[in-house]
């Protein structure tokens, strides 16, 4: 299409002042997050000794299209945002595609991922409600840091559970929160009762997301004045990520970009779900009839291999039970997994859509997923988080599609980050040592027996 740039910035005027709320539109909403104890619905009281009220409020509100961005966070957003959508141009010549390729870059923020939009949020509402320390999980370190660069600004504490094995393989970015005043324990620690468990039933272990949220939970309950944090999975999450999909649907609207595919990689579901909203809201409305396609690990495959089921967020065992697509809350992924995207569960509401058939999924192997990244950092020059790079990976797949169909289709895709402190693993991809890792079903078995038996 003739005139697109191969930026397009929004202004500061353009920047959405609500996020985009879902659940509002969804037919048929995700059923409800449970009280472990009582299996019965969790009300707000349940919720509100772990996490800020207002965050509680959004969690629970399922009528509200559009929630108002509060104008003390408008301040924050305007130092990150927008991002732009950038016209692949380099990467289509690359490919020699007639598939028009856009991605919405969210690493352009010092903390280098879309985490800070939910970040920064989150320790909005904390300040506002006077809580004076967050805890939290980091896997690969991108929450973390966003997090930290958010409770700088805030001038709220932090504490943050960095998965053991990300602690020991990244210390830079282990540096940058303690840089930005953050508190960095690796987990499993021996500074929780949960924590000081899970290194007495296995003690060579490696950590996990699951280990670290256990954690940081019982930290903020124990803590006066503390709360905590989470970066991904739970619906008030994907509503601050919303501003992906708002900034990206202005962009297209503004210069008459009609997307037929829509990628992104999932982890808890954050950045997908934030960047699919309102064009997945207009789907359910029957006003597009987009392709959306999710992208996970074949080495923790959530929803390719996972069960739909009543689970525990955490590996400890102590949080509500969410209905979700999952690997069991003892799921560990093998070490050799070099990227985020570690994490056993899956946000409720992108649980629920895709049970519902609104979005495909396909699982990619993490060398395909560094052959697309070091292609397009070498046409594109932004060298890419190995998250964003699996929603690349397909992208690529679908443009090479185009070429051999000789379709001319519009695809845009989530590049949620950027990758600086993953070069252990492209050094390891560049060396030809990095592996590839698909659990047997009998490696998922052990997984999907630590899920509950819930029957409803
Ligand atoms: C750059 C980047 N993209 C994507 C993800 C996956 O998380 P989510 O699915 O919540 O977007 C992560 C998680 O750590 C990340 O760091």
């Amino acid at each position: 299409m003739a005139g697109i740039p191969y930026k397009i910035y929004l202004s500061e005027k353009e920047l959405p002042r609500h996020w985009y709320n879902l659940k509002a539109v969804m037919k048929e909403l995700p059923p409800p997050m449970l009280n472990p104890a009582t299996l019965k619905p969790c009300t707000k009281e349940d919720l509100t000794p772990i996490f800020c009220e207002k965050l509680v409020e959004q969690e629970f509100n399922t009528t509200d299209r559009y929630i108002e961005i509060p104008e003390g966070l408008m301040n924050f957003y305007r130092m990150i945002r927008p991002s732009p959508l950038i016209r692949a141009y380099n990467l289509e010549r690359e490919l020699n595609t007639p598939a028009e390729i856009y991605y919405k870059f969210e690493g352009t923020n010092t903390s280098g991922s879309h985490k800070l939009n939910s970040a920064a949020a989150q320790v909005y509402y904390a300040k506002e409600q006077g809580i004076t320390t967050v805890t939290t999980e980091t896997g690969a370190g991108q929450w973390g840091t966003a997090l930290a660069m958010a409770c700088a600004y805030y001038k709220v504490n932090l504490i943050v559970y960095m998965v053991k094995v990300s602690a020991e393989q990244k210390p830079y970015r282990k540096a940058v929160i303690e840089t930005y005043g953050g508190k960095v324990v690796p987990s499993p620690s021996d500074t929780t009762e949960v924590g000081r468990k899970i290194l007495a039933e296995n003690p060579g272990t490696t950590g996990s997301l699951g280990c670290a949220i256990s954690e940081a939970v019982e930290t903020a309950v124990k803590t006066e004045n503390c709360r905590y944090v989470l970066g991904s999975v739970l619906d008030h999450v994907l509503l601050h990520q919303s501003i992906i999909g708002l900034e990206t649907k202005t962009a297209c609207d503004k210069y008459g970009i009609e997307p037929d595919i829509i990628i992104g990689c999932v982890g808890g579901g954050s950045n997908f779900g934030g960047l699919i909203a309102p064009f997945m809201g207009e789907k359910i409305e029957g006003k597009n009839n987009i392709r959306f396609i999710g992208v996970e690990p074949a080495s923790c495959p959530s929803f390719t291999r996972g069960r739909y089921a009543y689970d525990f967020g955490d590996t400890g065992k102590t949080t509500p039970l969410l209905k979700m697509y999952t690997l069991g809350s003892g799921f560990i992924p093998s070490p050799n997994h070099a990227g985020g995207l570690r994490y056993h569960g899956m946000s409720p509401i992108l649980s629920k859509l895709y049970h519902d058939g609104y979005f495909e999924v396909r699982s990619v192997e993490q060398t395909k997923v560094f052959e697309a990244a070091v292609m397009f950092a070498r046409c594109e020059g932004i060298l890419p988080a190995p998250e964003s790079s699996h929603a690349l990976r397909v992208a690529i797949d679908e443009a090479i599609k185009c070429k051999e169909t000789g379709e001319k289709k519009t695809i845009i895709f989530g590049l949620s980050g950027t990758g600086y402190f993953d070069m252990t693993a492209y050094m390891s991809y560049n060396a030809g040592a990095m592996t590839d890792y698909i659990p047997t079903d009998e490696d998922l078995e052990k997984g999907f027996a630590t899920i509950p038996k819930v029957d409803l």
